[in-house]
């Protein structure tokens, strides 16, 4: 099956070509312009996906050397996300379906990172245990077989890619300042200071950003100007040993205590080094396989989301032309909102 993806549910316009599990094509623009406010501006968003989608979507047609006749079927991602610019994406799928007489399917966007795990033959088995991590979320879940998915545990209030934003900001780094605290950490101390980490005393699978970017606020505020920019990669490195080491340890009891041998790690965040190697470091003592696709399927892309919609128009699930955008789709919801 030959799947159109379409992706535009926060900042990153993006359309992919898949047949089965193999990539054609993952075309991707990254908006530049929140930049300059150190976060995604919805509207500007918006504007910017209605520019890019018409020729983004010719662009992965054209290198999957793919006429739009030879499709089998378009998936898009319809929430959760930001109600405007899911919208762009939904509309335009919506008109190319019923055009060219095309399936159309809707996906959740972290069913999306979820599937993220099977593009390319990845060596993955299943039942898993997949965190996903990316400024907009913060998520365990269970999977059982294609489309069978129990949330174990999730964020209370910020996801970790917007503590590690905030963090950054207020630092006075460049967003999105995950990268930036990421490579810094690895040049500083990581005890200098003994931040709170989220929950630590509950026997939950839940997260809890919020204490802990305020802890580095109240921090930054008593150490002043000077001590920070001296500090910066000390305060950096101390504020990802908590934001990391709490994601590590709920993630290896989730495996532990369903028994499952096999993690993914999904979602921008994905790309923290030290989330990584602990991550493979802590699994490999309980025989656990660890499993983090390739960076450019971690991060907003629409190839996950055609890997998805495949899944489901496999299942015969299919949307019709009422599917709407749902800002705040949650997952396991989808079907009713196809
Ligand atoms: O999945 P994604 O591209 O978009 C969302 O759905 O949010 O994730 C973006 C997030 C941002 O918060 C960014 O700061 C974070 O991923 N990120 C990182 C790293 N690279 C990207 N966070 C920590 N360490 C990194 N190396
Ligand atoms: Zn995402």
């Amino acid at each position: 099956m030959r799947i159109l993806g379409i992706e535009t549910s926060c900042d990153e316009t993006s359309a992919a070509v898949i047949q089965n599990d193999a990539v054609l094509s993952n075309i991707i623009s990254s908006q530049q312009v929140h930049m300059q406010f150190g976060g995604v501006v919805p509207e500007l968003a918006s504007r910017a996906h209605l520019r890019k989608i018409l020729p983004i979507v010719a662009e992965a047609l054209e290198k999957a050397e793919t006429p739009m006749e030879e499709l089998d079927g378009i998936a898009v991602t319809h929430g959760p996300g930001l109600i405007g610019a899911l919208m762009v994406g939904v509309n335009y799928a919506k008109a190319m379906s019923a055009v060219l007489d095309k399936p159309l399917v809707g996906v959740n966007h972290i069913e999306g990172h979820v599937y993220s795990n099977f593009l390319d033959e990845a060596p993955v088995e299943l039942p898993m245990i997949c965190l996903i991590v990316s400024g907009g979320h913060t998520q365990i879940v269970r999977m059982d077989g294609p489309l069978q998915y129990e949330i174990l545990g999730k964020t209370r209030d910020d996801a970790v890619g917007e503590a590690y934003d905030k963090v950054a900001k207020l630092l006075g780094l460049p967003y999105p300042g995950g990268p930036q605290v990421d490579k810094l950490a690895k040049e500083g101390d990581d005890r200098f200071c003994d931040f709170p980490i989220g929950l630590y005393k509950e026997k939950t699978f839940d997260f809890s950003y919020s204490g802990l970017k305020t802890a580095v606020l109240t921090k930054v505020r008593e150490l002043g100007d000077e001590a920070v920019q001296e500090h910066l990669a000390d305060i950096c490195a101390s504020f990802q040993r908590a934001a990391v080491s709490v994601l590590v340890k709920r993630t290896i009891r989730a495996a532990r205590e369903n028994n499952i041998k096999q993690i993914t790690v999904a979602g921008g965040v994905a790309a923290n080094s030290l989330l990584r190697s602990e991550m493979k470091h802590q699994a490999e003592k309980h025989h656990i396989n660890v499993y983090c696709p390739p960076m450019k399927y971690c991060t907003d892309n629409a190839a996950m989301i055609a890997r998805a919609g495949l899944e489901r128009l496999r299942h015969g699930q299919q949307s019709t032309n009422r599917m709407n955008a749902y800002p705040a789709l949650l997952l396991g919801d989808e079907k009713s909102y196809l």
